[in-house]
C-alpha cells in the first residue's frame, strides 16, 4: 500500500513505499514499488537521470530542451545488492537506492556524500486542474550554496529563497521579483568544495525551495508532468555547467558583427532618423554594427509588414545602412492582428495555426496592434509555416530578427489563460504545460527560418522569452529594466546567472529600458556591457523624447563611451574565441567567481565580480560618485589592467574609480589576442593581430580562435586554433605557440606587446633568430614591443 501522509489544500501527499522488484535493460534501471516505477539511466559517468511514473505509468519520453545530439555515453556500470540498498555506480558515482521508500543518496567514488533525498519523489493528485503535483526534496548540507536559474534578479546564491518559472512579461521588474521572462529549471549545489546540478525537465510552472520553507531541505516540484531530472556531478562547478550545455546543447558561433555594439531605441523610424543615427555613429567614430527597428517599422504592428510612410524602400535602407557598415536587426511579435485584410492572418485562419481556448473558439487578446491571435509554436507544421514567413524579411536584406513579447505577454490578462489548447508535438494539452516553452519554440522556428533564408550568411536571434537550451539558437536579454543604480547591479547578477545557466549570450538594455540614466549611470553600465557577450543599448524613449546614444551625455561622458565600445572592438578576438569555447565545451563566457575559486569560500557569495573568459577579472562601478572600491581577487597574480600594476590574489583590493575606468583584471601568464582599432568589424582587412603578453611564472596557457568569416566555412575547417604557453621564471619569458591552421589571415605577422617584464631586456629571440630591442620597443606604458611573423613558434626573452 502506498503511505499517505501530509494533505494541504491539493488533497493527500502519496510517497513510494518498498521496491518489489527491479530491472536492467541497457543503461536503465527500473525499480517497482506497489504504485510508483523509478527509471535510473546511466547517461555519463558524470550523469544520471531519474524518472518517476507516480502511479505506475511514465508519460512520453519527450523533450524540447535536451538537444537532438546529446549522447548516452556511460562507460563502466553495474548494480550491486545491499541489504537496505541497490547501488548503482559509474566510474565516477555511487548512486543507492533504499529499499524501503526509493529514497537516493549519491556520492563520489570515496564515499562522500554529493547529494541526498530528504523525502526524495512524493506527489500528490491535483485535484483542481487534474495530473499530479510532482514533488522532490532533497538534505540541504551544511554550508550549502546553490546557483543556476536562470535570469532572477536576486543574489547569486540562492540559499534560503524560493523561486519559481513561469515566464513573466516582466515590465520594470526589481530585485526579488520573480518569476521573470526566461524558465530555465536547473540549479546548482555547492558543498565541501563539492559542485553538482540538477536539472529538472519539466515545462510545467515550476517551483524551487532552496531551505526556505525548512532549512534544512531543498525541494522542487511542478504543477504537473512527471519527476523527471539529470544528476550531473563536476565536481568543479564549471564542468557541471559544461555537461549542462551538452545536455541542453551548444550554440552556434553568431557572425562576428553580433558580437560588436548594438544600437536600438522603442523606436527609431523614419528612414531618415535610422540613417542619421547611423551617419551619426561613423562621424563621431564610435564603433557600431548593428541598428534596430522596433515596432513602429510594421504597418500597424503587422508582424512581416513595413510602414510605407516610414519606410517606403526598406531594401534600398538597408543596402546604404550595409554600405557603412550595418547591419539591421528587426523587431517580431507573436500577436497576429485580427484584420480580416492581412495575408497572415488569413492563411493562419485558414489552416488552423492559431490558439483555441477549450472551448474551441480563438484565443484572443490585445497586444500591441490591438485584438490578436497567436500561432501555437508547439505545432511542427506552425513552427514550419513561421520559419517560411522569414524568406521576405531576409531577401530585404535583415540580418537579424528579435523576438519579443512572447511569454507570451498579452495585455490586461498577462499571459494566455490555462485552458488554451496546444498541439505540445501531437501530445495535446493546456496551457498549463505548454506556456513555459512558447517562447522557446517562438525563436525556434524564427532561428530556423532565418538561417535557411540567410545561407551562406549567419543569423542573429535575441529572444525574450524561452526555455532551457534555447541556447541553441538565439541570444536573450534581460528584458523591461530600469535606469537606475540597482539595475546596473542586476544586470551584473542577471548575466552572470544566465551564463551559467547555459545562456551565454546574454545582456542588458544598456542605461535602462524605463527612464533616464544619467551620463554617469549610462557610462558605467556601457563598460559593464563591454564584458557582457551582447553589448546593445536600448530604451523606451519613445514616450518621453529622450535620447540614450553614446553622445546624449555630453562630451566628457562620449569620450569614455567611445574609449570603452572602442576597448570592446579591440578585445573581439578574445571574445570571439571565449564563445568558441562556449561554442565547442559549453564553458560559460562569463563565469562567477564561485565558479572559477570555488575552494575559496570568500568567493560563494561574490557578485560583482566575475570572469569574462579565460582571462579577464571584471567588476563594475555601482555607486554614483564612487571614487574607489573593494575588488575581490582570487588565487593566483593578477595585473591591473590599466597600470600593469600586479597583485596578488586571496585577497580584497581597493581600486581608484576615475570615470575613465572599471576594475579589469588580467590574470598573470596570459595572451590576450587584439584586434587594431575599428569602425564596425570587417570594416578592413584586419593586417595585424595583437598579441598582449602577461609575464607570469606560473605556466599559464591560452587560446586564440579565428575562421574565414560570417559564413559556415568553419564547419569545412576553415579555421584556426592557435594555442600559447607561457613557461616563464625569473630569469627568462618563455613563450610556445602550436597552432593549428587551415585557412589564411590576412595578417601576416602579430605585434607582441608584453607587459610586466620584470627586467630590461637586449633582445628577443623568435624561433631561435635574435631581435635587438631597443629604444623604439620599449613603450612609455612600460611595455615592450615587437613584430613576429605569424608561424612563430616559441619567443624567449633573457634577463641580461
Ligand atoms: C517590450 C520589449 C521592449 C520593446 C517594447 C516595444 O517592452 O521588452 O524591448 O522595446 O516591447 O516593442
Amino acid at each position: 500500500m502506498q503511505v499517505e501522509t501530509s494533505s494541504s489544500k491539493y488533497g493527500v501527499k502519496h510517497y513510494p513505499d518498498a521496491i518489489r522488484e527491479w530491472k536492467k535493460e541497457g543503461n536503465y534501471f527500473c525499480f517497482y514499488t506497489t504504485e510508483t516505477i523509478l527509471e535510473v539511466r546511466v547517461i555519463a559517468d558524470k550523469i544520471i537521470r531519474f524518472r518517476y511514473a507516480a502511479d505506475g505509468t511514465f508519460q512520453r519520453d519527450f523533450s524540447y530542451a535536451t538537444s537532438d545530439t546529446m549522447e548516452e555515453s556511460p562507460i563502466t556500470f553495474g548494480i550491486k545488492e545491499w541489504e537496505e540498498t541497490f547501488e548503482i555506480y559509474t566510474d565516477a558515482l555511487k548512486v543507492f537506492i533504499a529499499r524501503d521508500n526509493l529514497r537516493i543518496t549519491i556520492s563520489d567514488k570515496d564515499g562522500k556524500v554529493i547529494n541526498q533525498d530528504e523525502m526524495g519523489f512524493h506527489w500528490q493528485h491535483y485535484l483542481q486542474k487534474g495530473g499530479k503535483i510532482v514533488y522532490c526534496s532533497k538534505l540541504v548540507q551544511e554550508g550549502e550554496c546553490f546557483y543556476g536559474l536562470g535570469d532572477k534578479p536576486t543574489d547569486l546564491n540562492l540559499r534560503g529563497k524560493r523561486l519559481e518559472n513561469y515566464g513573466t512579461d516582466a515590465y520594470g521588474y526589481q530585485k526579488d521579483t520573480d518569476p521573470l521572462y526566461r524558465n530555465i529549471p536547473f540549479y546548482y549545489g555547492l558543498h565541501d568544495g563539492i559542485g553538482y546540478g540538477i536539472f529538472f525537465d519539466n515545462t510545467f510552472r515550476t517551483i524551487f525551495d532552496f531551505g526556505k520553507e525548512r532549512e534544512d531541505a531543498c525541494s522542487f516540484w511542478a504543477r504537473g508532468g512527471e519527476m523527471n531530472y539529470y544528476f550531473i556531478y563536476g565536481p568543479e562547478l564549471l564542468e557541471v555547467a559544461s555537461s549542462y550545455t551538452k545536455i541542453t546543447g551548444t550554440p552556434e558561433l553568431p557572425p562576428l558583427w553580433a558580437l560588436g555594439y548594438h544600437q536600438c531605441r522603442w523606436s527609431y523610424f523614419p528612414d531618415t532618423r535610422v540613417k542619421e543615427i547611423a551617419a551619426t555613429f561613423r562621424k563621431r567614430r564610435i564603433p557600431c554594427d548593428v541598428i534596430y527597428l522596433d515596432i513602429d517599422y510594421m504597418d500597424g504592428f503587422r508582424c512581416f509588414t513595413w510602414n510605407k510612410e516610414y519606410f517606403p524602400d526598406p531594401a534600398g535602407l538597408i543596402r546604404d545602412l550595409a554600405a557603412e557598415g550595418f547591419k539591421v536587426v528587426v523587431i517580431i511579435d507573436p500577436g497576429i492582428k485580427v484584420d480580416p485584410d492581412y495575408s497572415i492572418y488569413q492563411e493562419g485562419l485558414r489552416n488552423n495555426y492559431f490558439c483555441k481556448r477549450a472551448d474551441g473558439a480563438l484565443m484572443e487578446g490585445d497586444v500591441w496592434p490591438g485584438k490578436c491571435v497567436f500561432p501555437d509554436y508547439t505545432n511542427p507544421v506552425v513552427r514550419e509555416w513561421w520559419s517560411s514567413l522569414f524568406k521576405g524579411l531576409a531577401e530585404t536584406g535583415v540580418r537579424g530578427v528579435w523576438n519579443d513579447m512572447n511569454e507570451p505577454a498579452v495585455f490586461e490578462m498577462g499571459s494566455f489563460p490555462e485552458d488554451v489548447r496546444h498541439d505540445y508535438d501531437g501530445e495535446e494539452v493546456s496551457h498549463r504545460k505548454a506556456h513555459n516553452i512558447y517562447g522557446h519554440l517562438m525563436s525556434k522556428s524564427t532561428a530556423a527560418g532565418m538561417k535557411k533564408y540567410l545561407l551562406p550568411n549567419r543569423p542573429f536571434l535575441i529572444t525574450r522569452s524561452c526555455y532551457a537550451g534555447a541556447q541553441r539558437w538565439s541570444s536573450v536579454w534581460t528584458g523591461d529594466n530600469v535606469s537606475s543604480w540597482e539595475h546596473l547591479w542586476l544586470a551584473s547578477v542577471q548575466c552572470q546567472r544566465l551564463a551559467v545557466s547555459g545562456i551565454s549570450f546574454t545582456g542588458s538594455d544598456i542605461g535602462g529600458f524605463i527612464g533616464e540614466p544619467d551620463g554617469e549611470l549610462y557610462t558605467r553600465w556601457i563598460q559593464l556591457a563591454t564584458f557582457h557577450p551582447l553589448m546593445r543599448t536600448h530604451s523606451a524613449s519613445n514616450e518621453t523624447g529622450f535620447n540614450q546614444e553614446p553622445w546624449s551625455f555630453g562630451p566628457e561622458y562620449e569620450k569614455v563611451v567611445t574609449r570603452f565600445i572602442s576597448l570592446r572592438y579591440q578585445l573581439l578576438p578574445y571574445l570571439y574565441t571565449t564563445f568558441w569555447q562556449y561554442a565547442t565545451n559549453g564553458m560559460p563566457m562569463l563565469r562567477p567567481l564561485a565558479f572559477t575559486a570555488q575552494q575559496d569560500p570568500a568567493t560563494h557569495n561574490c557578485t560583482h565580480e566575475f570572469m569574462f573568459g579565460d582571462s579577464l577579472l571584471v567588476s563594475h562601478v555601482g555607486e554614483k560618485g564612487m571614487k574607489e572600491m573593494q575588488v575581490y581577487l582570487p588565487e593566483g597574480n593578477w595585473y591591473y589592467f590599466w597600470n600593469d600594476s600586479l597583485h596578488t590574489g586571496k585577497q580584497a583590493l581597493t581600486v581608484a574609480t576615475p570615470l575613465e575606468e572599471m576594475p579589469i583584471f588580467v590574470k598573470a601568464g596570459a595572451v590576450l589576442p587584439r584586434y587594431p582599432e575599428m569602425q564596425y568589424t570587417h570594416e578592413k582587412p584586419v593586417t595585424e593581430m595583437l598579441l598582449h603578453v602577461y609575464y607570469g611564472e606560473t605556466t599559464v596557457r591560452s587560446m586564440l580562435y579565428e575562421d574565414a568569416g560570417d559564413h559556415y566555412g568553419y564547419r569545412n575547417g576553415q579555421y584556426n586554433i592557435i594555442t600559447f604557453k607561457q613557461v616563464s621564471d625569473a630569469q627568462q619569458f618563455h613563450l610556445k605557440k602550436k597552432y593549428y591552421v587551415n585557412y589564411e589571415t590576412a595578417y601576416t605577422h602579430h605585434r607582441i606587446v608584453l607587459h610586466g617584464l620584470p627586467f630590461r631586456p637586449v633582445a628577443a629571440i623568435v624561433d631561435g633568430v635574435s631581435i635587438p630591442l631597443d629604444r623604439e620597443n620599449f613603450a612609455a606604458d612600460n611595455t615592450i614591443s615587437f613584430l613576429a611573423d605569424r608561424g612563430f613558434e616559441e619567443i624567449i626573452i633573457r634577463r641580461p
